[in-house]
């Protein structure tokens, strides 16, 4: 049979591929961890695309031990479990911000080409975090909170009656109260400027895609678009703390206390661009999804309503005539707000708990580490899923239920295995907004248990108990997937 040059020629060409292909796609094992093989850009795409699926999948294929892979020159070590997770939050020498400025998206002032200090040491961040959500200040902006909350909630539906969407309507009320927990009341009385900044948070949020956080030199509209609304960000609030400065900077607002405290312009913007950040996607979203869980759980919201009417009775007099329901919320002092709603908050632990499950970054930085028999070289990124604590089965029973019991006393299905429950981080870095995002939740939960009536319906206002799931692929938050569900409110109480 007579045989063409050019097909054995293609017939060679291919086989040469094929094996080439299969070597360069193939997994491999490297001690004990398995590299994910396939093409990098790839992996490193379905990292930032599918972040969830993409983890899960590795552990499957790497049978539940450490697995690695690359993005960019980067080589990136995924662990779990719980010796993994000891090393992961407590080891000092994992740094923090290295690893969220490279794998993780939202607003950076290096994008803008502006210096901070946070670059080498997050603790001037938290130095000006904790002089803002002293104690005293928070109790004094309590009221202030909750005018605004009742103000805005006042703009909803049709007088007394409406329907709204959770995650537009009281993702708004959390970010109106992070604004003034952070900036100034110019900013938080300006309803154009709060929508202004809104938009371009989504827009850092939108921007936030695989070919720009892996490509990051090539001029992409997401990029575009993302350091347009980080200038923005950044002149807006830049301009507020200029007007404080040549004001003198007397007033007991945010922005003001951290002038006094010797701060530089760059650093004050930078910590109000974080904390407004986080407030905007962490706890706005997950008072969304408390009040939704509560929608379809009503032996909880019950309970949750008691608690509350126990604390009301318990701290306010006899209210005057009249008195708006919101001021007699204001009276409650900030530490029975924290420390006598035990229901409440076990009702956040678990929303908490089921809907934020990012997948959060370190990076070595100092000497070669063994972690699961694995070496960790100084350079490498470690990632690990919160997931792997508080979606597990082996720590919680049936870990999809919403089940805020598995935390009482008696229970305590997190406290079976060391940082069984990652909701607020662990170990040297946990939550330095907890506080305060707690009191946030807290305060919309009274106002919307206490002071309406609501049930969950579909978009033809049909009754439902069917609820979105948290889209645990999203690298910041957890929106929800699925379809849209309102919250019908009756105001019964002004
Ligand atoms: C419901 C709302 C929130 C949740 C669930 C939440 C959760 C978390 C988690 C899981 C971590 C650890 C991340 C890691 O280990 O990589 C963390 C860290 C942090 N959070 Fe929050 N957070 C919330 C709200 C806030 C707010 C409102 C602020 C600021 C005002 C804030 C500021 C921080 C800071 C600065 C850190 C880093 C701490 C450090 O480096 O030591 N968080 N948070």
């Amino acid at each position: 049979m007579a045989t063409s040059p050019l097909l054995v020629s293609l017939a060679v060409g291919a086989s040469v591929l094929g094996v080439v292909l299969s070597f360069m796609l193939r997994s491999t094992s490297d001690g004990r961890i398995v590299n994910l093989g396939g093409i990098p850009i790839l992996n490193a795409w379905k990292f930032f695309s599918k972040r969830y699926d993409f983890m899960s999948a590795g552990f499957r294929k790497a049978g539940g031990l450490p697995f690695s892979f690359r993005i960019l020159q980067y080589r990136v070590v995924a662990v779990s479990g719980t010796e993994a997770r000891k090393h992961f939050f407590n080891d000092p020498t994992l740094g923090f911000v290295e690893g969220y400025r490279i794998l993780i998206g939202g607003p950076k002032m290096e994008d803008i080409d502006i210096k901070t200090d946070v670059l080498e040491d997050i603790s001037g961040v938290h130095k000006r975090l904790n002089l803002l959500l002293k104690r005293e200040r928070i109790s004094e902006t309590l009221p202030t909170f909750l005018e605004d909350i009742n103000r805005r909630m006042l703009g909803w539906g049709q007088g007394s009656n409406g329907s709204i969407n959770p995650f537009k309507e009281v993702y708004d009320l959390v970010l109106q109260m992070t604004v003034r927990m952070a900036t100034c009341q110019e900013i938080a009385k300006d309803v154009d400027v709060i929508k202004k900044i809104d938009k371009m948070y989504w827009d850092i949020e939108l921007s936030s895609t695989p070919t720009r956080l892996l490509l990051p030199w090539i001029p992409s509209p997401s990029k575009k678009l993302g350091e347009k609304a980080m200038m923005g960000l950044y002149l807006l609030f830049l301009k507020y703390v200029q007007d404080g400065r040549a004001a003198g900077a007397e007033t007991n607002d945010p922005i003001d206390v951290l002038i006094r405290n010797g701060d530089s312009d760059n650093d004050i913007v930078e910590v109000i661009i974080g904390a407004v950040f986080t407030g905007f996607v962490n706890t706005g979203v997950n008072t969304c999804w408390a009040l939704l869980y509560l929608g379809t759980h009503p032996q909880w919201r019950e309970r949750a309503r008691k608690e509350l009417d126990g604390l009301i009775s318990r701290h306010t007099s006899t209210s005057p005539a009249g008195e708006p329901f919101h001021r007699l919320l204001s009276s409650i002092p900030f530490d029975a707000w924290e420390s006598e709603l035990p229901i409440v908050d076990l009702i956040i632990r678990e929303t908490i708990r089921l809907s934020f499950n990012v997948t959060v970054p370190r990076r070595n930085l100092g000497k070669d580490i063994v972690i699961q028999d694995t070496v960790v070289k100084k350079g490498d990124f470690l990632v690990y899923s919160l997931g792997d604590a508080n979606l597990n089965p082996e720590i919680y029973r049936n870990p999809e239920e919403f089940d805020p019991g598995r935390f009482e006393e008696g229970r305590e299905e997190d406290k079976k295995v060391h940082f069984g429950y990652l909701g607020w981080g662990a170990g040297r870095h946990p939550c330095a907004g907890m506080r305060i995002a707690r009191l946030e939740i807290k305060l919309v939960l009274a106002m919307l248990l206490l002071g309406y009536d609501y049930t969950l319906v579909d978009g033809k206002g049909r009754p439902t108990n069917v609820l979105p799931k948290p889209n645990r692929n999203d690298i910041q938050q957890a929106r929800p997937m699925g379809e849209t569900v309102y919250m019908k409110f009756k105001r019964v109480r002004d």
